[in-house]
């Protein structure tokens, strides 16, 4: 499953998105999760309320992904608030426990949204989410790198991304 942390239309990290998927090897589907701006803001005394369709459809495509892959934007040197939220409904009921994950930041910045990046590692891995070193990547300078039609442009970016399709696992 690959999750985008921008809402934008044109954003870039929702095009790597699309562009992951199209480089699965065959046999493998990356199946494209675009709920995370209909979740409720959290609050730890709605956890078990059963009305909360989209924190139950949340959990339980996470409950079925083989792995999870994030693109994410930085914000003010953090992880998008949207995103952030939809993590803190997973922090108790357990779904990232030994899943396979990468943590992916773009950014047209010359950083590529490394502080972003490393916020949402920590985040994941305090929820035990299985994060290889070699499923953790900055793209800088991310407009040079995904045309408007979200197609790869660069060559080293293409693959760094097939390379943590293959270290995921799938
Ligand atoms: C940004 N941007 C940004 N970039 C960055 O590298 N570090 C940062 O801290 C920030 N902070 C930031 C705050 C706000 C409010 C906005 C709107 C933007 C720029 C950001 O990386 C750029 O807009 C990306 O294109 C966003 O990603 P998407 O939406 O294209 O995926």
């Amino acid at each position: 499953m690959a999750i985008s942390g921008s809402l934008r239309l044109q954003s870039s990290n929702t095009r790597l998105v699309h562009a992951i998927a199209g480089l699965a090897p065959p046999g493998i589907k990356v199946k494209i999760y675009n709920g995370i701006a209909q979740l409720p803001h959290f609050n730890p005394e709605l956890e078990g309320d059963l009305d909360l369709v989209a924190v139950k459809e949340w959990r339980t495509q996470l409950q079925a992904a083989d792995g999870v892959l994030f693109c994410t934007p930085e914000y003010a040197h953090g992880v998008p608030g949207t995103l952030k939220n939809a993590l803190d409904w997973i922090v108790s009921s357990g779904e990232f426990m030994d899943k396979p994950t990468a943590v992916i930041s773009a950014s047209p910045s010359p950083d590529g949204g490394d502080k972003a990046n490393a916020s949402l590692v920590q985040t994941l891995r305090v929820m035990m989410a299985d994060i290889p070193e070699e499923a953790i990547l900055c793209i800088p300078a991310i407009s040079a790198k995904i045309n408007a039609e979200g197609d790869l442009t660069d060559i080293s970016t293409e693959k760094a991304l097939r390379s943590i399709l293959q270290t995921l696992d799938l």
